[in-house]
C-alpha cells in the first residue's frame, strides 16, 4: 500500500484525508486532541476500526497537552483532565463500537496506573495507542487469512459495499483484507464495488485503493447489485461492519441489509469480517444499536451541488442492521463463526 491512514509520529497524529480522495491525497497533522475529535466528526477519518485507533491517539494528545500544563506539576488532577477528552472524543459517532471500545481500553490504562506520576500515565498510554494500532493491523492479516480459507474456488467475484478497506482501519483492511488475501493466496479475484451512496465510500475510497493496488474492480451504483446477482456474476458478498450484536445482527453502512436480501434470494454467501473489537456483547441483538443520522446535505447536495429541491423532507441514516439470519459467516481474527452465532462469537472471544 502507497499511503497510511493514521500515522503516529510520537509528537503529532497524521490522517490522510478521506474527504479529499480521490481527487487529493493529502495529509493532515493533528496536535490538538479536540480537532481528531472533528476530524471523526466530519469523517477526515472514517471506518469502526480506524475510528477506535484514531481515539487512542487522540487521548495520546490530551494527555500530552495535559503533562504540558503547570497545574499537573504541583497536584492537578490528570485522570480527572484526560475524562474530559475521553468524553469529547466519544460524542463524535455514535454507531461504530470501536470507538468506545478503544475510550475504554485507554481509561484502564489510567486506572491501571492509578498512583503513577502523570509522566508515567502518559508513558503507558502512548505505549497501549501503538498496540492498539499494530493489534488491529495484525487482526486485520488474520481475518484475511481465515476469510481466504472460506472463499472457494481459484476463481471468484466479490461484491463489497462502503470501504472497509486500509482506509478504514490502520491497514490491510477487514473485507478488503479478506480480498487482499484472496489475492496473495493466488486466486484470481474479482471485485464489485457499490458506490455507497450519500457518501461514496465505495467510488471515492474502494476503488480507489483497489485500483491503486491493482485488484481488479468494477464500480457498480448501489441499485445494480441485484441485477448482477440475478444473472450469477457474485459468488461471494463481502462486508466489514460497526458493531456486531452478541447474536450476530450486524451493523454497517447504510444498504447493507438490502443486499443481504438479495444475496439470501439469489443463494449468494454473504460474509461480514469484522474483530472483535467490533462486536458488542452487551447488546443481545441488534435492535438497540444506536443508529447515526446525518445531515440532510449529504443526500441532497451529491457532490456538493443542489440535487434535489431546496427545502425537501429528507431521511438519512448512516447504517443498517442485517439480521444474523442473513449472514453465512463473520470472520474474525480468531476463527470463523458460523450460526448459532451467541454460542460461536462467545467461543471466539474466550479463546
Ligand atoms: O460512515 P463510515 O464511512 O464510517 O462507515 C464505514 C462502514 O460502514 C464500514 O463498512 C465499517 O466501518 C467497516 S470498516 C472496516
Amino acid at each position: 500500500m502507497s499511503f497510511r491512514t493514521i500515522e503516529w509520529t510520537g509528537e503529532k497524529l497524521i490522517l490522510i484525508d478521506q474527504t479529499k480522495l480521490p481527487v487529493e491525497e493529502t495529509y493532515i497533522a493533528y496536535t490538538d486532541y479536540r480537532e481528531v475529535a472533528v476530524a471523526i466528526k466530519t469523517m477526515v477519518v472514517r471506518g469502526a476500526p480506524a475510528i477506535g485507533v484514531t481515539a487512542a491517539f487522540g487521548v495520546v494528545l490530551a494527555a500530552k497537552e495535559l503533562l504540558a500544563l503547570e497545574a499537573m506539576k504541583t497536584g492537578g488532577d490528570f485522570a480527572a483532565g484526560l475524562e474530559v477528552a475521553f468524553a469529547t472524543l466519544a460524542a463524535t459517532r455514535p454507531t461504530a463500537v470501536n470507538l468506545f471500545w478503544a475510550i475504554k481500553r485507554m481509561r484502564g490504562v489510567v486506572e491501571a496506573n492509578e498512583g503513577s506520576s502523570p509522566t508515567e500515565i502518559y508513558k503507558a498510554l502512548e505505549r497501549e495507542s501503538r498496540i492498539v494500532y499494530d493489534e488491529d493491523v495484525a487482526a486485520n492479516r488474520a481475518m484475511g487469512r481465515f476469510g481466504a480459507g472460506i472463499i472457494s474456488g481459484d476463481e471468484c467475484t466479490i461484491l463489497t459495499h462502503c470501504n472497509a478497506g486500509a482506509l478504514a482501519t490502520a491497514g490491510y483492511g477487514t473485507a478488503l483484507g479478506v480480498i487482499r488475501a484472496c489475492v496473495e493466496a493466488g486466486k484470481k479475484v474479482v471485485v464489485f464495488a457499490d458506490e455507497t451512496r450519500p457518501l461514496l465510500q465505495g467510488a471515492r475510497l474502494t476503488a480507489w485503493e483497489l485500483h491503486t493496488d491493482g485488484i481488479d474492480v468494477t464500480l457498480i451504483c448501489d441499485n445494480m447489485a441485484g441485477a448482477l446477482m440475478r444473472q450469477r456474476k457474485i459468488d461471494a458478498v463481502v462486508v466489514g461492519a460497526d458493531r456486531i450484536a452478541a447474536n450476530g445482527d450486524a451493523a454497517n453502512k447504510i444498504g447493507t441489509y438490502p443486499l443481504s436480501l438479495v444475496a439470501r434470494e439469489h443463494g449468494v454467501p454473504f460474509y461480514v469480517a469484522a474483530p472483535l473489537s467490533t462486536i458488542d456483547f452487551e447488546l443481545s441483538d441488534g435492535s438497540a444499536i444506536p443508529i447515526e443520522e446525518r445531515d440532510a446535505v449529504e443526500v441532497t447536495h451529491p457532490g456538493g451541488v443542489a440535487g434535489a429541491p431546496e427545502g425537501i423532507k429528507v431521511w438519512n441514516p448512516a447504517f443498517d442492521v442485517t439480521p444474523a439470519g442473513n449472514i453465512a459467516a463473520i470472520i474474525t481474527e480468531r476463527g470463523v463463526a458460523r450460526a448459532p452465532y451467541g454460542a460461536a462469537l462467545a467461543a471466539l472471544r474466550a479463546k
